[in-house]
C-alpha cells in the first residue's frame, strides 16, 4: 500500500450500482488506498445514490433538466467535483453523456467501465443489456470488459485494462451479462488501485502500467 494520501474518488452512476459496491468493499477491506467522497446520479431513485446515503457518503442528484442552460449544468458539476476535492472521477454505469467541459477538466483523471472489448460494441446506444444482445447477435465467441479513460465521445477513450470473457453457445444476454459483471467487479478496482498507487503512465493512447 502506498504511503500517499488516499485518492479522492467521485463516482457517477445511474442504476443499481453493483460496480460501485464492489469498489466500496475493496476500499473498506484496505485493498485500494482511496476514498469515495461523493456519488452523483442523474436518477434520484438509483441504487448507487441510496448506497451513498446509507454509507454517509455525499450523494447528489444532478440532472440537466434542473438547469436552464448547458453552462449552468456543467458549472454545477464542476463546482461539486471541486468542493469534494476530487482526484479521480469514475463512471460506474452512468448512462448520460459527460459534458465535454467536465471531461476536459478531468483529462486523464476520468474512467469508465464498458461491458465489452472496445472498440467493438461501443458507442451511442450500446450500453448495458444492449451490448450483450449485439454481441450474441453477431455470434461472437468472446466478449469482455474494458476500463478506459473518458474522452469527449462515447466509449472512445484509451483503454487502461481489458479482460476477455468467453461467450457460451447457450448464452442469453442475461447469462452473458452476469459472467461479464463478475469480471467488471474485479478489474474496475484493479484499475483504480493502479491510479491510487501512481502506477499509470499515459503517452497518447498508450496507457502503461508500472509493476
Ligand atoms: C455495467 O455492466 C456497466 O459496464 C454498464 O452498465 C452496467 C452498470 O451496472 N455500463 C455501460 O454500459 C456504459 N456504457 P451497475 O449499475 O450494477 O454497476
Amino acid at each position: 500500500m502506498s504511503a500517499m494520501n488516499p485518492l479522492r474518488i467521485t463516482a457517477f452512476a445511474s442504476g443499481r450500482g453493483s460496480n460501485l459496491l464492489a469498489i466500496l468493499k475493496n476500499i473498506e477491506e484496505g485493498a485500494i488506498n482511496a476514498r469515495v467522497v461523493g456519488v452523483i446520479s442523474n436518477n434520484s431513485k438509483s441504487g448507487a445514490l441510496q448506497m451513498a446515503y446509507g454509507r454517509g457518503i455525499s450523494g447528489y442528484h444532478i440532472t440537466r433538466r434542473h438547469f436552464s442552460a448547458d453552462e449552468d449544468y456543467e458549472q454545477h458539476i464542476l463546482d461539486v467535483l471541486a468542493e469534494l476535492g476530487t482526484d479521480l472521477v469514475i463512471l460506474a454505469g452512468y448512462m448520460k453523456m459527460m459534458p465535454e467541459r467536465v471531461v476536459r477538466a478531468y483529462k486523464n483523471r476520468m474512467l469508465n467501465i464498458h461491458p465489452a472489448l472496445l472498440p467493438a460494441f461501443g458507442g451511442k446506444g450500446l450500453y448495458g443489456q444492449h451490448v450483450h444482445e449485439a454481441v450474441l447477435e453477431y455470434g461472437c465467441k468472446v466478449s469482455g470488459v474494458t476500463v478506459h479513460l473518458v474522452d469527449a465521445d462515447y466509449d472512445t477513450g484509451a483503454p487502461v485494462l481489458q479482460r476477455c470473457v468467453p461467450v457460451k453457445d447457450d448464452d442469453t444476454p442475461t447469462t452473458l451479462a452476469a459472467r461479464i459483471l463478475q469480471v467488471e467487479h474485479e478489474i474496475y478496482s484493479e484499475a483504480i488501485r493502479l491510479f491510487a498507487d501512481d502506477k499509470i503512465r499515459i503517452e497518447g493512447r498508450r496507457v502503461r502500467t508500472l509493476p
